[in-house]
């Protein structure tokens, strides 16, 4: 029988088609397994089901010698060393398609709370200020006939810019590829930021992509404008964004992602103008379980032989 180390809890039903097949060790902790545990349990296993908030670097792959797949419960795979898995003929897997719709939704949930300063408002109710409706209390912007900048125009920014239409916006976007997008405008980054009403990242965390947001990039955007990130923290430099936002470079920003998670940067809690939400934008029950079951769909593949459903690219 295979021996599967899954690195936290799974919804039952997923985590009973690999009982079935496979010897699983279960890290049952709530928060991410510690590292040298995760070295420790992975010895002897044949695959890995891990998330985002576990670091499978070279120590964790070197000390599994018969893994042979690596299934990360997430689309984006910087936390796992794939060039170094590769060279030891590990096939690692990743979950695209069944978040998009769930992280698109997400996205426009967070322009609509910044630009129309939800969280704000809540704050102000919660703490018993309110004095009742006033005709310039909170007022916020309006998207229609504004552009949408999308950086990175993947899967998940294409269905960003699907929903930009229901709100009237036109779509602007910047990719390093070139690409066929059609309704949008493909402009280079800098005009991108120069003219956008709201920018919203969709990239991947690459060497390249790490701080593609810096002091510079942030000094481009119009003071009316709205930065979105629900890619990955370390895309945008968040001492400079707290920075910018103190400020008043830019309107504002809403994270979902944050450089160093849980860890948020303390200079933006004291900010009003951002929204501060804890990497939910797959967290529906539904995308979060079709991701689990994707994870292991990909391992119950690979150790019966057959190709992975959704190799990293
Ligand atoms: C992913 O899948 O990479 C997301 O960040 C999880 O929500």
């Amino acid at each position: 029988m295979s021996a599967i180390l899954v690195t936290r809890k799974l919804p039952s039903s997923v985590l009973a088609k690999l009982s079935a097949v496979a010897d699983v060790d279960l890290y049952t902790g709530e928060a991410a397994i510690p590292a040298e545990e995760l070295r420790a349990r992975v010895a002897g296993k044949d695959a890995l089901v891990c998330l985002l908030t576990d670091a499978v670097d070279r120590g964790v792959i070197d000390a599994a010698p018969s893994l042979k797949a690596i299934a990360n419960v997430a689309v984006g795979y910087n936390n796992i060393d794939v060039a170094y898995a590769r060279s030891r003929g590990i096939v690692v897997t990743n979950t695209p398609d069944v978040l998009t719709e769930s992280v698109a939704d997400f996205t426009w949930a967070l322009i609509l709370a910044i630009t129309r300063r939800l969280s704000e408002g809540e704050r102000l109710v919660r703490r018993g200020e309110w004095k009742g409706w006033a005709l310039d209390l909170l007022l916020g912007t309006e998207l229609r006939g504004k552009q949408l900048g999308l950086i990175g125009v993947g899967r998940i920014g294409r269905a960003v810019a699907a929903r930009a239409g229901a709100f009237g916006m036109r779509v602007a976007y910047t990719s390093r590829r070139e690409i066929e997008f059609a309704g949008a405008e493909a402009l280079p980054l800098d005009r991108l930021l120069l003219t956008s009403d709201v920018v919203s990242l969709h990239v991947p965390l690459t060497p390249d992509t790490r701080h593609l947001i810096d002091k510079r990039a942030l000094t481009r955007m119009k003071r009316s404008a709205y930065l979105i990130n629900t890619a990955r923290g370390p895309v945008v430099d968040e001492a400079a964004l707290a920075w910018a936002l103190q400020h008043h470079l830019l309107a504002g920003a809403a994270l979902d992602v944050y450089e160093d998670e849980p860890v948020v940067h303390p200079d933006l809690f004291g900010l009003e103008n951002v929204l501060l939400v804890p990497h939910l934008a797959s967290g529906t029950t539904e995308t979060r379980t079709a991701m689990a079951d994707l994870a292991v769909e990909n391992v119950l593949a690979v150790l019966a032989g057959g190709a992975p459903l959704t190799p990293v690219p």
